[in-house]
């Protein structure tokens, strides 16, 4: 009966082998190199690399559910590799750009999409989910913000909906002990919309001080986040961060899949804070 987590030590994957693990099950964490793993007692590591399937067996066997980050480089033969093991439940973690209007042209969404096509394609029952822009991604500014500089960002009032990735992690655990929930598509985001001008205004009320936004015009952005962004990426972000500018994100609730309302955004900065304080 042991689960497996891959990505254990992911923003997400810590989150659900803790959960897990404080619930009792027999666990496996996995990583790409495991050595540098770091689990709670009892916890087995295996080292996973989704895109090298020599190393699927070992890591597979004996495994009855597994949480998976989506990798389509190696996803066939990792489903594969999980029929053989006889694995009876996937919990992937997609994204909501799958199903968002540019799907057909962002690789964020070709990237995810083909992993959940793999999945759909073999024989091991899977459950998607589909998370919206994560809260964390918020500490791309901690930087800046500790620093006591502008957040240099474009398209200031486009909305997201972000969603605590605790929620997306609750999310997995109810997936993983509800069998029902095999073949579902569910999608996550937190409880409200809201403007990157008002996430770093709610970040700003907890510090206790403005933080001043500059606006990055378009072309400004493609060159400033164009040096650590492959440029279709970008180019796919800044398309929908461009049209989401005075457009309220699509809410879907968390409560039905996690039993309880979805954490704000206030309530991840609030936890977060200390990443955007000056150190000494
Ligand atoms: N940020 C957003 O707004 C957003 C929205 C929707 C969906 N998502 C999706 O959510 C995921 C990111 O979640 P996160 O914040 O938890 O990520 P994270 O903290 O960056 O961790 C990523 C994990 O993925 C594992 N990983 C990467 N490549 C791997 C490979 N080839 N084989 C095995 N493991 C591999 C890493 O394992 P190692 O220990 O081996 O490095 C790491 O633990 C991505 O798939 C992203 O597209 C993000």
């Amino acid at each position: 009966m042991t689960i497996l987590v891959t990505g254990a030590r992911g923003n997400v994957g810590r989150r659900v082998l803790d959960r897990l693990h404080a619930a009792g099950h027999p666990l496996r964490a996995s990583g790409r190199v495991p050595g540098d793993l770091s689990v709670p007692r009892g916890v087995e590591v295996a080292e996973l690399d989704l895109t090298r399937p020599a190393t699927f067996d070992a890591a597979l066997r004996g495994v009855d559910g597994a949480f998976l980050y989506a990798e389509p480089d190696g996803a066939k033969e990792l489903f594969e590799a999980a029929a053989r093991a006889g694995v009876r439940h996937v919990v992937l973690l997609s994204s909501s750009t799958v199903s968002g209007p540019a799907a057909a042209t962002d690789p964020l969404a070709a990237h995810h999409a083909a992993v959940e096509d793999a999945l759909a394609a073999s024989a091991v029952p899977g459950t998607v989910l589909r998370p919206g822009a994560f809260a964390s991604n918020a500490l791309g500014w901690s930087h800046a913000i500790a620093a006591g500089q502008p957040v240099r960002i474009p398209f200031a009032d486009a909305h997201t909906a972000p969603v605590h990735e605790d929620d997306i992690a609750d999310a997995a655990v109810a997936a993983l002990g509800d069998a029902s929930s095999a073949g579902r598509t569910i999608t996550l985001s937190g409880p409200r919309s809201i403007t990157f001008r008002e996430q770093l205004a709610v970040l700003g009320a907890l510090l206790g001080r403005e933080i001043p936004v500059h606006e990055l015009t378009r072309e400004e952005a493609e060159e400033e986040m164009g040096r650590f962004m492959p440029a279709p990426v970008l180019t796919s972000l800044l398309d929908q961060w461009e049209a989401a500018v005075g457009r309220p994100a699509e809410v879907h609730d968390v409560a039905p899949v996690t039993g309880r309302p979805g954490r704000t955004f206030e309530s991840w900065a609030r936890e977060h804070l200390d990443a955007f304080t000056a150190r000494s």
